[in-house]
């Protein structure tokens, strides 16, 4: 299509124009000559990185840490990002969540040639939508996302409408301290344990070690909220466990899932799910005085949980703490909430594009085991066939026995049904986490031209083939 190769990488990092644009602008769709521009550079690098005292894994980081620099830019603000690529291997940013032009989608082979060691390259966008995003190297994303190549990008409302009396930024993650990570991921079809049935085995024997913003065990931060004071947390689920944090009773309640705001009802819980790729936005009121643990409940097969302490007073002692394992009380995940603003009012009743999207497992010849939309894998898999304008549904079956969270970029989609039932409450993401056995029906307006990936956000299923496109003719 006509989306392949609209610019080459410049030696000065911009993106050159061959394809007639007049302009930088032009080319990003945009004209930024009257907006505040936050810059940041970004240097993809190899460092040591310790988890905690006597624990160091290998990572390739953005600015030497895990996560890489935290990004921030109000809403209306151009975000411009100079990538310094200083690995040895080609990387890519993509902005997670983020509704942007096609070109700064971050995705090698179909937005932009890959990053070459030694390139640079500017990413240049305006941040519109408020919210919690993330980002991470698109390239080989099985191995280059688990190795640490990701970090929290938040897009501030201009006009804050909540006084939290600080934040805190939560990204999850889990790491194999034993072994060689590297033979692992690159290992086709790897599926130690994939028949256990709690739906994510194929990838959790590998790892031992939780973390929570890329520290494990005692080392990770305590959280300081004060006596019945109330704070805002955003988390962020960069690995590949769906992950279940264990709150008090009373003490949290669902703000936003992957940047849009939720509706104030029904949204009080005390077990909170995140999927890989998703985003939850809390308000944790600290309603006990001795400190506690934010408990995580996810199973490990060997070695480190993570838990995170709260406490009222950064003087506190918080050692030793008991995690509260007790898996009761009301789950909430990103299929629970309705938003506040919908995409649309009522479900459509006409479509101009119906899309069926089949889910499952597959063997290849000399490959292994493979993961298959429509019984193909990428870049076989049909694709969603889209005109600008059209309004287009989805119904996303998982007929295996492992998760599927399932991301689209470049669009918001509203989810209507779970198998069958339709929402009193629809919701807005970007991404549904649809488990065995389970079907969501979504739908979305194709209204943001290109080519879009929409994948598994389990990034060895979408590597072995568990994505497709969405392609405007
Ligand atoms: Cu987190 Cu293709 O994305
Ligand atoms: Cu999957």
């Amino acid at each position: 299509s006509s989306y392949e190769w609209i610019y080459n990488n410049g030696a000065d990092g911009e993106p050159e124009l061959v394809n007639g644009e007049e302009s930088i602008e032009e080319l990003y769709n945009d004209d930024f000559s009257d907006k505040n521009i936050t810059e940041y550079d970004l240097t993809a690098e190899e460092v040591e990185w310790s988890l905690e005292k006597g624990e160091s894994v290998n990572a390739w980081t953005f600015n030497g840490t895990v996560p890489g620099e935290p990004l921030r830019v109000t809403e209306g603000d151009v975000l411009k990002v100079n990538l310094k690529n200083n690995l040895d291997v080609p990387v890519t940013i993509h902005w997670h969540g983020v509704i942007l032009p096609n070109v700064m989608d971050g995705v090698p082979d179909l937005t932009q040639e890959a990053v070459q060691p030694g390139e640079t390259f500017t990413y240049q966008f305006e941040a519109k939508d408020p919210g919690t995003y993330w980002y991470h190297s698109h390239e080989h994303s099985s191995l280059q996302v688990d190795k640490g190549l990701y970090g929290s990008l938040v897009v501030e409302e201009r006009d804050q409408k909540n006084d939290y009396n600080n934040e805190q930024i939560l990204i999850l993650d889990e790491w194999a301290t034993d072994g060689d990570r590297e033979s692992l991921t690159n290992m086709p079809g790897t599926m130690m344990g994939a028949m256990s049935g709690d739906g994510e085995a194929d990838t959790k024997e590998m790892y031992d070690t939780y973390t929570v913003n890329g520290k494990s065990g005692n080392s990770i931060e305590p959280i300081i909220i004060g006596e019945s004071e109330k704070t805002r947390i955003r988390i962020i689920n960069a690995g590949y466990q769906v992950q279940k944090l264990n709150f008090p009773k009373g003490s949290v309640k669902v703000i936003a899932y992957d940047a849009a705001d939720t509706i104030d009802s029904n949204n009080e819980a005390n077990i909170i799910e995140v999927a890989p790729g998703e985003r939850v936005d809390l308000e944790v009121r600290n309603n006990q005085s001795e400190p506690w643990l934010i408990s995580n409940l996810t199973s490990i097969n060997k070695g480190v949980n993570a838990n995170i302490p709260v406490i009222t007073d950064k003087d506190v002692d918080y050692a030793n703490l008991e995690p509260n394992q007790a898996d009761e009380g009301k789950v909430i995940d990103g299929a629970t909430i309705g938003n506040q603003d919908l995409i649309f009012e009522d479900t459509p009743d006409e479509v101009d594009v119906s899309y069926e999207m089949d889910l499952s497992m597959g063997m290849q010849m000399g490959e292994g085991m493979t993961f298959q939309i429509n019984d193909n894998e990428y870049p076989n898999t049909p694709p969603i066939k889209v005109e600008d304008g059209d309004i287009v549904k989805v119904e996303i079956k998982n007929n295996g026995r492992l998760n599927h969270p399932m991301h689209l970029h470049g669009h918001r989609f509203q989810v209507v049904s779970k198998n069958g039932r339709k929402f009193e409450e629809p919701m807005v993401k970007d991404l549904i986490h649809v488990k065995p056995g389970e079907t969501f029906e979504i739908y979305f307006k194709a209204d943001n031209k290109g080519e879009w990936l929409f994948h598994c956000h389990d990034n060895n299923h979408a590597d072995l083939g568990m994505m497709t496109i969405v392609d405007y003719k």
